[in-house]
């Protein structure tokens, strides 16, 4: 039955639809121009003070205008961002957005779906995505997944069905010292810092996590693996969960992973990959053997919203035991009741399979991108910023001035400027980058060494991005030096 059709004065819809959608038309238009324009603008600036005042009053009691909140929006937010949608931003691992996944983001926020559970469409774009990324990855049809913030949740989620592996459906009402077991993991020493952290938060401790020191090439060593193993055991330990990562964060290191299965396997340990931005190579034909041993994993973690371009955020979570997955997390209630038919059907439903109820509809803006833009494209893509990142090795390599800290595996590329006191220098050197507006890498430690380090993941970057690179790099580096 249809109720008439009336305006409520009391609803947030609006009056005057005609002049919000002039409004949306207008907003829709200057984030197409943003995107459009974006080489022409700085990287970043930082936020004046007068700006960052802005956001400091109090809570708003009557109604405001939308136009003029759009205006604030455009004068003292826009500007301000950290810029990785921009060409020059190489900092940390940022992707770059796309205006098809911003156009899916909008049509998510129309249909406000929650994804919690319930017999709905949206649900099934997210299992259409997850029979997709189980097809690029080699993984059996009845894996499960789910999209989640980002690759630190994955790993939560990747660990804690790891933890009841082991531990079995008792860990989940008694915890894990009613058990007695001392369980030990293992990583290496160049896996990112979420891994550790989520040992933690599993509340196994973030010591049972073992760092395998890694080889020359920053990749975990195989035979230091095992014999922590080994060490472990022979203390009683019980080994339960080794994770690889491809791709690390600071080099851009693929460990072995066909060797790490294997010794997962003979130890009967968890395998899981974290492959948060490194996981999307499979999308390229030509580095996807390179990370042969995935198809192996018991879970991996990675973003959508890094080397896939889907605006943040869009993490995944992919496990191949889908029961072991669902005992992990289902938990039945009253008022979360299943039924065969009506909204009620559809079960499983995504919040048995992790720790949310309600969900957003992450997975269209990355439906929309595959859809879109396909997976040729995409792996070109990953190719590309790969390509970039080698000739930024082969400048340096070229410049006298510069120093390559670390092999170019992926799109990663650590180096410093020459001279006395590099550490201070290259700091400084990494600063004045980010202010100058012109590129943006971000800094980090190897081997004891302040490391620039450009991680090219946006699609937008070129070569020319580089050679503007290079050139304020050393115009900083013989400032400094002079000063
Ligand atoms: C190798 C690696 N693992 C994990 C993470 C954490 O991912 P997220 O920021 O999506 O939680 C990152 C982020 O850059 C990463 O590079």
């Amino acid at each position: 039955m249809h109720t008439p059709h009336h305006t409520q004065a009391d609803t947030l819809d609006p009056e005057d639809w005609g002049a919000l959608r002039a409004q949306g038309h207008r907003m829709l238009d200057d984030m197409f121009d943003y995107m459009e324009q974006i080489r022409s603008g700085p990287v970043w600036q930082p936020i004046p003070d007068s700006v960052s005042a802005e956001f400091r009053l109090p809570l708003p009691q009557q109604s405001g205008d939308i136009a003029a909140a759009h205006e604030t929006f455009m004068r003292s937010i826009l500007p301000y961002a950290v810029g990785n949608a921009h060409p020059g931003f190489m900092g940390w691992v940022h992707g770059g957005g796309t205006p098809v996944g911003m156009l899916a983001e909008m049509l998510a926020a129309g249909l406000n779906a929650n994804l919690g559970g319930r017999d709905q469409m949206p649900i099934e774009v997210e299992r259409q995505v997850l029979r997709w990324v189980c097809e690029l990855f080699g993984f059996p049809e009845d894996a499960s997944g789910l999209f989640v913030t980002g690759t630190s949740m994955a790993t939560l989620i990747a660990v804690l069905v790891a933890r009841h592996a082991a531990l079995g459906p008792e860990v989940r009402k008694l915890g894990i010292a009613a058990s007695g077991k001392r369980l030990t993991a293992y990583t290496s020493a160049g896996a990112h810092g979420c891994i550790a952290k989520m040992m933690d938060i599993a509340g196994l401790g973030a010591d049972t996590l073992r760092m395998i020191p890694v080889n020359a090439h920053y990749e975990m060593d195989i035979i230091a693996l095992e014999q922590t193993i080994a060490a472990d055991i022979a203390q009683g330990h019980i080994p339960f969960f080794i994770a690889a990562t491809a791709g690390t964060v600071n080099t851009g290191a693929i460990d072995p992973l066909g060797d790490v299965a294997d010794v997962a396997k003979r130890n009967h340990l968890w395998f899981h990959v974290d492959g948060a931005y490194g996981a999307l190579a499979m999308l390229s034909p030509k580095i996807a053997p390179r990370l042969a041993g995935l198809e192996q994993a018991d879970s991996v973690a990675f973003d959508f919203h890094k080397w896939g371009q889907v605006p943040y955020d869009a993490g995944f979570v992919l496990i191949r035991d889908r029961q072991q997955h669902f005992d992990t997390f289902s938990s039945p209630a009253a008022y979360l009741r299943r039924d065969t038919q009506g909204m009620a059907g559809g079960s499983p439903w995504p919040c048995d399979f992790g720790p949310d109820l309600s969900r957003g509809f992450r997975a269209l803006k990355a439906w929309f991108t595959l859809q879109v833009y396909g997976t040729e494209k995409l792996g070109q893509v990953v190719e590309h910023t790969c390509e970039v990142a080698q000739y930024l090795g082969l400048r340096i390599a070229q410049t006298p001035e510069l120093e390559l800290l670390a092999p170019v595996s992926l799109n990663i590329v650590c180096f410093r400027f020459r001279c006395s006191d590099p550490d201070r220098i290259n700091a400084e050197i990494v600063v004045a980058l980010q202010k100058s507006g012109i590129a943006a890498p971000s800094a980090t430690t190897l081997d004891g060494k302040l490391a620039i380090r450009a991680a090219i993941v946006n699609h937008r970057t070129n070569k020319g991005d580089i050679d503007a690179l290079i050139q304020a790099t050393l115009a900083l580096g013989a400032a400094n030096i002079a000063s």
